[in-house]
């Protein structure tokens, strides 16, 4: 007998719920109860970000655009593959390759790497005039087809020393006024430089292509035992400095039990922080090595990669995730068994680290709105437009950074601005931490040094500062500025930002200018 089953009505609950924590509000959005996807592309893309993975021709295998919906070539557009000496192009049918299997199977494109100091062949020692060329070449040979460029790579030295690396390309670099940084208009900065070029060039091309800068031990706003992540600090500074032509953020993570490459529990608001920009942000290279055990945060691959992918879906301008290759034998760390499957040559099978993560995103984004409230331009200084190396006219200046909704009380303002600036903080906090952003505006008068003294409530400690130097770290703290952003002209603004343990409430930042 035909028994008509009945069919269970699925309920959409779409719920928005405002809870407030600690000085910023997150907003909970849960969807319609929907079905779990099966795939981290679907599943991904539900959430509203990509999830891709690193290959090379002799990988493209069905299950990658069925899993994947972004290619990034794991060597295939690296300088020693496709640059000649003279900065044209060579040997460009690997990644030619790749960007059709992805154009085919309509997957995103990330392009890695324009300049970098390792795997550079040819372009090894090239002056920044020959960079350029390159730069133009490859960008141009692949226009639109490319969604993301990094255009620089790993332009920061290991230790967390916070320097920028003493080798090619950046043996290039001046610091004319010898202040300690490359920001100044008398400055070299191959960084700046390279982007300068490379925004040209998509600009001159109608190009959608987005231009990134890479990095890795960037991750979180600290490593192990609580130390400033002063690499991560570096980074914020370039991008900050040069937001005009960055258009998004290339982390690694490439976790490992060093010091340094550690899944820290501020990585999410670390990322936040880059976010706070306008920029993209994006894990470009993740793989974690499968005994974390002299990590602080434990062992357990799954789980870690579980904190990873939700610190990114927690961040809406997070947008993106790649892995850095399929399976763990075919991986450029395969002692680590750091990807999502084992298996080889196509036939592969799924790890509880995938399990894991699919679950992750099939969860979807809880995000946090920022409570920073960025516009205007982000340094008192404009970025210079025209560099030396470059020929053809300036690169326009970007629209204001974007805000995210504004979802806090008001920023706290120096009720009296002495002494010719005022400031402001916009807080982010968790359980037991916060960011603090400052806002320095100056007067009707161009300043050259600020020093912005606040009191924190007792019990919190700050553990990390940027683009400021710190005096004392409980009670009344006195934050000055340094060498590149003193100066700061008459109603332009200028930003540093502080971590701290405990809470930020009740902040009254007052301002002097000296
Ligand atoms: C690695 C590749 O995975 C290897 O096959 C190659 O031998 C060396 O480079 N950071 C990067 C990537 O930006 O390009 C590197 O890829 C891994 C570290």
């Amino acid at each position: 007998m035909f028994r008509q089953r009945k069919k269970a009505t699925r309920i959409a609950v779409s719920v928005a719920a405002l809870v407030l924590v600690g000085g910023a509000v997150a907003v909970r959005s849960i969807g319609p109860a929907a079905a779990a996807e099966t795939t981290l592309r679907a599943a991904a893309a539900k959430a509203g970000l990509f999830f891709g993975v690193a290959a090379s021709p002799n990988r493209l295998y069905s299950m990658v655009s069925q899993e994947f919906g972004q290619l990034t070539p794991e060597n295939d557009m690296k300088p020693d593959r496709i640059a000649t000496s003279s900065g044209g192009l060579q040997n460009t049918s690997g990644a030619d390759q790749l960007v059709n299997f992805a154009q085919t199977n309509n997957m995103l494109v990330r392009g890695h790497t324009l300049v970098w100091h390792s795997q550079a062949g040819a372009l090894q020692g090239a002056s920044q005039s020959t960079l350029n060329t390159f730069i133009g070449n490859a960008i141009n040979r692949w226009g639109s087809k490319i969604a993301y460029w990094d255009v620089v790579n790993e332009a920061l030295e290991d230790n967390n020393t916070g320097r920028r690396r003493n080798q090619w390309p950046h043996t290039m670099n001046r610091d004319a006024n010898g202040d300690g940084d490359y920001f100044d208009s008398g400055d070299t900065d191959v960084i700046r430089d390279s982007f300068i070029r490379a925004k040209q060039v998509v600009q001159a091309g109608g190009y959608n292509t987005k231009l990134c800068i890479n990095d890795y031990d960037v991750e979180g706003l600290t490593v192990a035992g609580g130390t400033p992540n002063r690499k991560a600090n570096a980074l914020y500074d370039i991008v900050r400095n040069y937001r005009q032509y960055i258009d998004c953020v290339g982390f690694q993570s490439h976790f490992n039990d060093n010091p340094n490459s550690i899944i820290s529990s501020d990585l999410q608001a670390n990322i936040q922080r880059f976010a706070d920009l306008g920029v993209e942000v994006h894990i470009t290279e993740l793989d974690i090595d499968d005994d974390l055990s002299n990590n602080d945060i434990g062992s357990g691959q799954a789980e870690n990669y579980r904190k990873v992918v939700r610190a990114c879906l927690n961040v809406a301008k997070c947008t993106g995730i790649t892995v850095w290759g399929i399976s763990d034998s075919e991986s450029w760390r395969s002692s680590e068994r750091g990807l999502l499957f084992t298996g080889s040559n196509g036939s592969y099978q799924k790890k509880a680290a995938y399990t894991a993560v699919l679950d992750e995103l099939n969860k979807g984004r809880n995000v946090t709105t920022s409570s920073v409230p960025t516009s205007g331009p982000v340094t008192s200084r404009p970025v210079i437009t025209s560099a030396p190396v470059t020929t053809s006219a300036p690169v326009t200046t970007s629209a204001p950074v974007t805000t995210s909704a504004p979802v806090t009380s008001a920023p706290v303002t120096s009720s009296n601005p002495t002494g010719g600036c005022s400031a402001t903080v916009a807080v982010n906090a968790w359980t037991g931490g916060y960011v603090v952003s400052v806002r320095v505006t100056a007067g009707n008068a161009t300043i050259n040094g600020w020093n912005v003294r606040l009191t924190l409530p007792s019990g919190s400690t700050v553990t990390n500062t940027w683009s400021a130097t710190a005096s004392g770290t409980t009670g009344t703290v006195q934050f000055n500025n340094v060498s590149y952003n003193a100066q700061v002209n008459a109603g332009q603004t200028t930003e540093f930002g502080f971590q701290g343990t405990g809470t930020a409430t009740g902040l009254n930042p007052v301002c002097t200018a000296s």
